[in-house]
């Protein structure tokens, strides 16, 4: 029989070190052979953009320290992340727990092969994350109206019209534009929301010149025949645009929509550590997907997410100490698929010598 590791992960420990030592440092998520039995030779490349320190804090009570966030973003840095959306550049008012933007973003480390982008709502959000040399302008407005007048105070109209402006500021200048449309999947107030909608957003900022457009699916309401739906339509109108999936666990579906996302030839998805997550304007919104929980099924199933599993789970341990409670990641509490368990001790020695033997 293969030995395997023996460990458990809990994230209620008292201690953030207690909790450190209990994570291995390296380890794959399954056994070397199963890797070259089940795996295509040339594994799909999928790329992992880290959330967490944005759309995860952003939505916590308890305000992470300035220090304490760079300290984490420089951990996620070495991990293998193609994307890091470190903050946003939103109102202080409306976002108080990202209120250190310029702090967070002047001392960071920035890692090579990582891209740093930040969440910007309008043209004052572009000068401020402009003066700090970020690598993208990740802009954002809903497609639904509902969602657009609640979250950033105004019509879409008005936001489409700010967001132009940032863009014409932005073109002259290295930085890369992404847009991210939220409520692309359902507006927590108007229901369901039309494939043609969506489109026809995406297309008014493929003629505007962004490199890129991130569907959202802000509070959780896709499924996967919608999404294999929209993505397809997305990837024939746009084959040139870079297209990324930002999902949302609310109602438990984010996993089985990213399935049904690689599907359709999608390659790269927003997630976040510890599955942290939501939006503080739309009512009962939860986490994004996990990455702990995304990277484990994507090497389970053959994919090349280039992130290193173990230090992720390391960096995700580190969350409860930092925001105050637990995270919803259920593979920091049962571990990956073939961290083992001890037998328990009520099986006597003979035993477990006779069941080893067996099996082996
Ligand atoms: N950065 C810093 N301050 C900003 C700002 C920005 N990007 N945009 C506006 N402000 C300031 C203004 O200077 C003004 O300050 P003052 O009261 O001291 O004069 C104040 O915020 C109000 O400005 P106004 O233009 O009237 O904005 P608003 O109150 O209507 O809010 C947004 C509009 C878009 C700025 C705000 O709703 C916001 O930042 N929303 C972000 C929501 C979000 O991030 N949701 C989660 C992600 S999907
Ligand atoms: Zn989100």
């Amino acid at each position: 029989m293969k030995k395997h590791s023996t460990l458990s992960f809990s994230v209620a420990p008292i201690s953030i070190e207690q909790q450190e030592l209990k994570l291995p440092k390296t380890g794959p998520a399954f056994p070397s052979s199963f890797k070259k039995e089940n795996t295509i030779m040339d594994a799909k490349r999928v790329f992992i953009q880290e959330v967490a320190t944005r759309d995860g804090f952003q939505n916590e009570a308890k305000y992470v320290e300035t220090d304490e966030k760079v300290s984490l973003i420089n951990a996620l840095s070495e991990c293998g992340y193609a994307k890091v959306e470190v903050t946003s550049f939103t109102s202080p008012k409306a976002i108080p727990a990202l209120r250190d933007a310029e702090a967070v973003m002047h001392r960071i480390s920035r890692h090579e092969g990582v891209v740093y982008t930040v969440l910007v709502p309008n043209v004052r959000g572009a000068e401020r994350a402009l003066s700090c040399s970020v690598d993208e302008v990740n802009l954002v407005m809903s497609v639904s109206e509902s969602h657009n007048r609640t979250n950033l105070r105004m019509s879409r109209e008005q936001s489409f019209a700010q967001l132009s402006d940032v863009i014409g500021l932005v073109r002259s200048t290295q930085t890369a534009i992404n847009v991210s449309l939220s409520t692309a999947m359902g507006c927590p107030m108007e229901g369901d929301v039309l494939t043609g909608e969506v489109l026809g957003w995406m297309q008014r900022f493929a003629d505007l010149g962004v490199h890129g457009v991130t569907l959202c699916d802000t509070t959780g309401m896709a499924y996967p025949s919608q999404v294999k739906a929209l993505c397809e339509a997305a990837k024939r109108q746009f084959p040139s645009l870079e297209l990324t999936l930002h999902f949302h666990n609310t109602r438990g579906l984010a996993l089985a929509n990213t399935l049904a996302a690689l599907e359709v030839g999608i390659d790269r998805f927003d997630s976040s550590l510890g599955g942290l997550g939501g939006c503080p304007y739309a009512p009962g919104a939860t986490g994004n997907v996990c990455t702990e929980e995304l990277v484990h099924m994507l090497e389970l199933d053959g994919y090349d997410t280039g992130v290193d599993l173990a230090a992720i789970m390391a960096a995700s341990a580190r969350l409860p100490g930092l925001i105050g409670h637990d995270v919803p990641s259920q593979l920091l509490k049962a571990g990956r698929r073939l961290d083992l368990h001890p037998m328990p001790p009520t099986v006597s020695v003979p035993e477990q010598n006779a069941f080893a033997s067996s099996a082996g």
